[in-house]
């Protein structure tokens, strides 16, 4: 089983041209809501992919937090859902036509999943194998959340994302950390290579490293070993929560027992085929697609 601690948020997503520059206003070509937010975009992937998925989130008082109780609800992921008197978490999104995406985060009930609501959850969470946590909460929790689980002998993954506000003592409850490269660059300093930033988070007390590059692949640094695995080529159309359907596909090869390289090319196809279609939670592949990039 997996536990996933984390945000829920409604994505109000415009596609452009060309990203809009300071100053500038233009029209968007178009404009769609899609459930969102980096935690529940992790818990939706392996929940669709076949796991078994505890998520515990908070949504708000609005109509945002009616519209992400349904999609949690329709999936059977609606058991950790906690309701606050807030307004919902919204992500305001900019898709160009290359595909990139911009994306900004008004936390909004999300910010009120305290160490106390983890607690209260304890018991059904610490029956899963493998911690998810991102940085869309405060991170007092997901510190709690982490030291908690890491002290059970659990499997805890931190996405750290975004980056702002993380205290490296985080890192000695992480198992594997899974920055993409701005969030590396934001951790460790901005001048380093691949190597001395990964051995930078390695000496601030985390294990194993997982670089997202995006259509460079990956690298994984752990202590011991490295390996890098190439990209799937696709064409791009939204990579919008690409690495979350990353971590939620490996953290859900991990969980079927399989090993580590098979896992990472698991969740590069997952990744890879999301990025080839529009939305967080939408663009989810199914299991039989991602085995059949993987066969070609
Ligand atoms: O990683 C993509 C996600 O980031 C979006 O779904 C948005 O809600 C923000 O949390």
């Amino acid at each position: 089983m997996i536990a996933v601690i984390g945000s829920s948020n409604i994505d109000m997503v415009i596609n452009v041209d060309d990203f809009t520059l300071p100053g500038q206003t233009q029209k968007g070509l178009e404009l769609s809501y899609y459930p969102g937010g980096k935690g529940a975009n992790q818990a939706v992937t392996a929940k669709s992919l076949g796991r078994d998925v505890l998520f515990l989130t908070c949504l708000g008082n609005d109509g945002n937090a009616q519209m992400m109780k349904r999609e949690l609800e329709a999936i059977d992921l609606g058991n950790g859902i906690r309701y606050v008197d807030s307004p919902n978490g919204v992500a305001l999104i900019e898709v160009s036509r290359s595909g990139e995406n911009r994306i900004i985060v008004y936390p909004g009930a999300n910010s009120r999943l305290s160490p106390d609501i983890i607690d209260d959850s304890r018991e059904s969470l610490l029956k899963a194998d493998i911690l998810l946590l991102q940085n869309e909460i405060p991170f007092e929790s997901s510190l709690y959340a982490a030291k908690l689980f890491n002290e059970a002998g659990k499997t805890v993954i931190f996405d750290p994302a975004p980056s702002s506000g993380i205290d490296k003592s985080i890192l000695q409850y992480v198992d594997i950390i899974t920055p993409n490269e701005t969030e590396m660059a934001e951790l460790t300093g901005h001048n380093l290579g691949i190597e001395d930033a990964t051995a930078k988070l390695h000496e601030m007390g985390c294990g194993n490293v997982l670089l997202k590059r995006g259509n460079k692949g990956i690298f994984f640094s752990g202590r011991s070993k490295s390996l890098v695995v190439p990209a799937f080529k696709v064409r791009a159309v939204d990579s919008t929560a690409a690495g979350d359907v990353f971590n939620g596909a490996f953290a859900c090869s991990l969980d079927r027992g399989l090993d580590l390289r098979v896992s990472l090319r698991y969740a590069s196809a997952a990744a890879a085929l999301s990025v080839t279609r529009r939305g967080a939670q939408k663009s989810v592949p199914r299991n039989e697609e991602i085995e059949s990039l993987l066969g070609e």
